[in-house]
């Protein structure tokens, strides 16, 4: 049987960074659902589809093939019809998209089966926002990762400006803070801690602290 752990909270807390260093850690098996909501929030950006729009994004998703596999050193890649998306969805305007894309009922229907099949197969560690309440209801074990929205916001724009961009800390607060709100309040699939999960807050602690403490969080548990 397959062993499922699944890792929610808000945008910026590090749980990409940490649940992919976890799983290498632990042999397990990494998987990004923001991606797919960011690649469906892509296409609609190409199809000049507002993502607010219910009708017109159910008949892109008739449309568009979303796939996740996995390159040589087992990292994941999302496709687009094809087309790999992978570095093409990690810009602030993906980020902004993905958000009001992932409001959508049919959306989230549509990318549900993708992610449970994922984990009827292999060992998982999955992040989301939704992965222990509505994915996975049944994980073995849920960890509820977040941050001060400072903090984060602080982490996002180092890393932008690490990699060139001229952004400003305030606009990426702003986007923090709206996208908390925004993913917390939606109708369906809200961003919330589920009953069982552990709460993990790395406001004050480094990259390395936090994937030690999440990597023991796992073994405790195991
Ligand atoms: O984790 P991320 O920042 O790449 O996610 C992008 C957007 O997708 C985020 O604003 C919320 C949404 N999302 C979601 O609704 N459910 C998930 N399981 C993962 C992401």
């Amino acid at each position: 049987m397959s062993i499922a752990i699944a890792i929610d909270g808000p945008a910026g807390a590090g749980k990409s960074t940490i649940s992919k260093a976890a799983a290498k850690r632990l042999g397990f098996i990494y998987i990004d659902t923001g991606a797919l909501y960011r690649t469906v929030g892509l296409a609609a950006s190409r199809a000049g589809v507002e993502p607010v729009e219910g009708k017109a994004v159910d008949s892109l998703l008739e449309k568009i093939k979303v796939e996740l596999t996995f390159n040589e050193k087992g990292e994941q890649v999302v496709l687009l019809d094809g087309e790999d998306v992978s570095s093409l969805i990690r810009t602030p305007e993906a980020s902004m998209m993905a958000s009001k894309i992932s409001a959508i009922p049919s959306v989230r229907a549509y990318l549900l089966d993708l992610q449970r099949d994922m984990a009827k197969t292999n060992n998982v560690i999955m992040d989301g926002r939704d992965i222990g309440t509505v994915v996975l209801p049944n994980a073995e074990i849920k960890i509820f990762l977040t941050a001060a929205p400072e903090a984060r916001a602080k982490r996002r724009y180092d890393e932008l400006v690490e990699k060139g961009m001229d952004v400003k800390y305030e606009d990426i607060l702003s986007d923090v803070i709206t996208r908390d709100y925004n993913d917390s309040h939606r109708e369906i699939a809200p961003l919330k801690q589920a009953d069982d999960a552990v709460l993990a807050d790395t406001t004050e602690i480094n990259l390395e602290q936090s994937i030690e403490l999440i990597v023991n969080i796992i073994k405790e548990r195991s």
